[in-house]
């Protein structure tokens, strides 16, 4: 028995990691082999293009390596070494033209590749302006005069021309089922687009390390009917709805009430939560954090990293530094009441 199992020994290495790899399998929502639009598709077809010629390299030289091995082995009645040969002029242009004829193949796609995703795409387009934050995520959009914070909504059908820009470090932008990854650097504006062919949520994520909390800089990718994202815009537009009860007491406790805490080690004095956070129609309007308008509508907080409900809002406003290690928003000393009142409010800015 043990013998037999060191006889399949190499078979079980190599079942394993197949086992492991399939255990991925339904869920998966980071796939780049899901391509969900004409931008992710082109990328697609690009890597079997590759993908394939490399195939086809592997089978001819192991292929030829592993008939040497048999045809050339040495014999059990074989006692002298065969004629010893050094350098064949053929062989030698032969192996050093059909590495560059697979090249000059494989250029062919990858440039027009290159050129389709960098080419502003044709038509009519929804304009985007993204920015990278440590470590969040601000979505503008130029013509429709709104912007939110790491949810982002698209119609479905419609190219959106990204402009991509950063705060502070180089990040990257990466939907792995709408698109490749675009850098985000400080003092420098890049440009790409996508485009989602289907209704969908999609997950994106920040692809460059940046700091401490790279890992949790993700984001949501709402693709919807053109008139669901219509409606989505029309509510981000609207302002939010007047305040009363608890809510109320959380939209005073959030303009008007000073708490002291702790930012990364240093301690901080009377911090107001709208020196950092804008909602639209309050009189005063921080730049700092993300903004908060219609945070209650988000599926998410912390930039994409838990569902946006009152357990993890209320442990998040607690110890924001614990969900998220290194993040900008100091761990504030809110009272039970102004904390319970805090929640109210942002699950009321819908
Ligand atoms: Cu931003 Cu990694």
């Amino acid at each position: 028995m043990l013998h037999n199992l060191t006889k399949i020994r190499p078979i079980l290495v190599l079942l394993v990691p197949l086992l492991l790899a399939t255990g991925c399998f339904p869920s998966h929502p980071q796939s780049t082999f899901e391509a969900a639009g004409p931008v992710a598709e082109s990328q697609l077809q690009l890597f079997y293009i590759i993908f394939w010629a490399a195939v086809f390299v592997f089978v001819v030289v192991n292929g030829a390596f592993i008939y040497t091995f048999i045809r050339y082995r040495r014999r059990a009645n074989e006692t002298q070494l065969p004629k010893q040969t050094h350098g064949h002029t053929v062989l030698e242009i032969a192996w050093t033209i059909a590495p560059m004829i697979i090249l000059a193949i494989i250029a062919v796609p990858t440039i027009t590749t290159i050129f389709y995703t960098a080419d502003p795409p044709p038509g009519q387009t929804l304009e985007l302006k993204v920015t990278a934050h440590q470590w969040w995520w601000e979505f503008e959009y130029p013509g429709l005069g709104i912007s939110t914070a790491n949810e982002l909504h698209v119609p479905v059908g419609t190219a959106v021309d990204v402009t991509l820009e950063s705060k502070d470090v180089i990040h990257s932008f990466w939907v792995p089922k709408l698109a490749g990854k675009m850098d985000l650097v400080p003092g420098h504006s890049n440009k790409m687009w996508f485009q989602s062919d289907r209704a969908g949520e999609f997950y994106g994520l920040c692809a460059e390390f940046c700091g401490t909390a790279h890992a949790q800089m993700r984001f949501m990718v709402h693709a919807e009917s053109p008139d669901d994202f219509d409606a989505w815009v029309n509510s981000i537009k609207a302002k939010p709805a007047d305040m009363t009860g608890l809510a109320a007491k959380g939209k005073d406790v959030f303009v008007n009430k000073g708490f002291d805490g702790i930012l990364q080690g240093e301690t901080v004095k009377a911090q107001r939560c709208a020196f950092c956070h804008t909602v639209e129609g309050l009189a005063i309007r921080g730049a700092v954090g993300p903004v908060l308008t219609h945070v209650g509508g988000r599926a998410t907080i912390g930039a994409g990293i838990i569902d946006n409900n009152t357990d993890n809002l209320k442990s998040w406003l607690v110890d924001p530094d614990k969900m998220k290690p290194g993040v900008g928003m100091p761990v504030l000393d809110i009272p039970d009441d102004d904390l319970n009142a805090l929640v109210a409010y942002l699950e009321a800015l819908k």
